[in-house]
């Protein structure tokens, strides 16, 4: 199953179901919104979880592209991606999270075909503020499926203050042997969808209070879940990564950290690119030049002659083309080329500045201050210039 048919068989079960496809947002929150991009399926609907009526009705479905700068160093392991995509549904104030359950349950299993006994579910089993999700479990319990009760992993937020609640997370087993232990104990257990009992809203003071209507947020992670489905280890082995496993492996030669990294990145820059930002020194524009950097340092580390010139445009346009993003393939070259340029030169600076003697000793706190005042050289690239280049 590729992933263009794990998206349909989403979509389509859930229409079926009474629920209208809403068209995913961009990376980009909404104006105003104080976050820097958009981390979840549920982030752009946050209004209408919060009692605005929705135009198309109770029920929703979508699939969303997200960004999560919190994920950043798990990047390279076998599940994490830059940017990600998440299958979500939402009942705003319609039906309960029960149902949204079974649901999940038979479009995993009847759906999706996946082996009842691989599943492992988690539920919320209270606090000092809000008691245990008795729901969630009794309807596990009846479809046989193994639960582990937790506290605050079974808690979920957008941030400090906004709607929130308990949740119900789907594990499925990944491990060669038959399933054992629990999801906490074991990461064999990888979590693929979470459904969210979105009742409550977390004020400034920390205190909780009920929203309008009780909703239910679910996300479901798109490469996670068709990785598995498609029998594989992890994520850059599905077929969305299948170009870039192709094309990056013959022009750099990568182990297989560093490989994972630069085709994460760089994808993820593409798509960042692609919804309109510009590298710079702050917010959106500072993550996308951290990520674009990271891919220069991974590359130079082992030859400093290596460009990013050379990505084959094959892989922006797979990129640009699987998220709908009309940016000029040639357009998104030239900002990756562009920081490449910026980034040489500030290096070649930052080596000429860094070989005069008093620097050559460990760097006070006034030392980081006048590199980065007097000659634009941030801390963190001095680091990287005294220890990895
Ligand atoms: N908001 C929940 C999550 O991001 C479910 O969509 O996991």
């Amino acid at each position: 199953m590729n992933t263009d048919l794990v998206v349909r068989t989403f979509i389509e079960y859930f229409e079926e179901r009474g629920h209208r496809r809403i068209t995913g947002s961009s990376l980009l929150p909404p104006t105003g919104d104080p976050v820097l991009y958009t981390t979840s399926g549920m982030h752009p609907l946050t209004p209408y979880l919060e009692g605005r009526p929705h135009p198309l009705g109770s029920r929703l479905v979508n699939v969303q592209r997200c960004l999560r700068t919190t994920d950043l160093d798990e990047v390279g392991d076998d599940t994490h991606l830059t940017v990600f995509e998440m299958l979500g549904t939402w009942s705003l104030g319609d039906y309960e999270g029960s149902l949204s359950l079974e649901w999940g349950h038979d479009l995993l299993v009847n759906g999706f075909g996946i082996d009842p006994g691989r599943l492992h579910a988690t539920v919320f089993g209270g606090d000092d503020q809000v008691g245990p999700d008795t729901e969630s479990l009794r309807i596990w319990q009846e479809r046989g499926v193994p639960v582990e009760l937790t506290r605050d992993e079974n808690w979920w937020s957008n941030g400090p203050t906004g709607p929130c609640g308990p949740d119900s997370e789907i594990f499925l087993w990944t491990g060669d042997t038959p399933p054992h232990s629990t999801p906490t104990q074991d990461d064999r257990w990888v979590e693929v969808w979470n459904h969210v009992m979105m009742r409550h809203r977390r004020h400034e003071d920390g205190s909780l209070h009920p929203l309008p209507r009780a909703n239910v947020d679910t996300g479901l992670g798109l490469e996670r879940l068709t990785t598995l489905l498609q029998g594989k280890k992890s994520v850059y082995d599905c077929d969305l990564f299948e170009p870039w496993m192709r094309l990056v492996p013959p022009l750099w030669h990568l182990d297989e950290l560093s490989l994972r990294i630069v085709c994460d990145h760089l994808r993820s820059s593409v798509v960042v690119i692609g919804d309109g930002v510009l590298p710079s020194n702050t917010g959106r524009g500072y993550v996308l030049r951290r990520l674009v950097r990271r891919v220069l340092t991974t590359l130079w580390r082992e030859d400093p002659s290596r460009s990013l010139q050379d990505v084959p445009l094959e892989l922006l346009e797979h990129t640009l083309d699987h998220f709908q993003q009309v940016t000029d393939v040639r357009t998104v070259h030239e900002v990756l080329l562009d920081e490449e340029r910026r980034f040489t030169g500030l290096l070649e600076r930052g080596r000429r500045v860094l070989s005069k003697p008093r620097f050559t000793s460990t760097l006070t706190d006034t030392d980081y201050s006048y590199l980065h005042d007097t000659h634009g050289l941030p801390r963190d690239l001095v680091v990287l210039l005294r220890t990895d280049l």
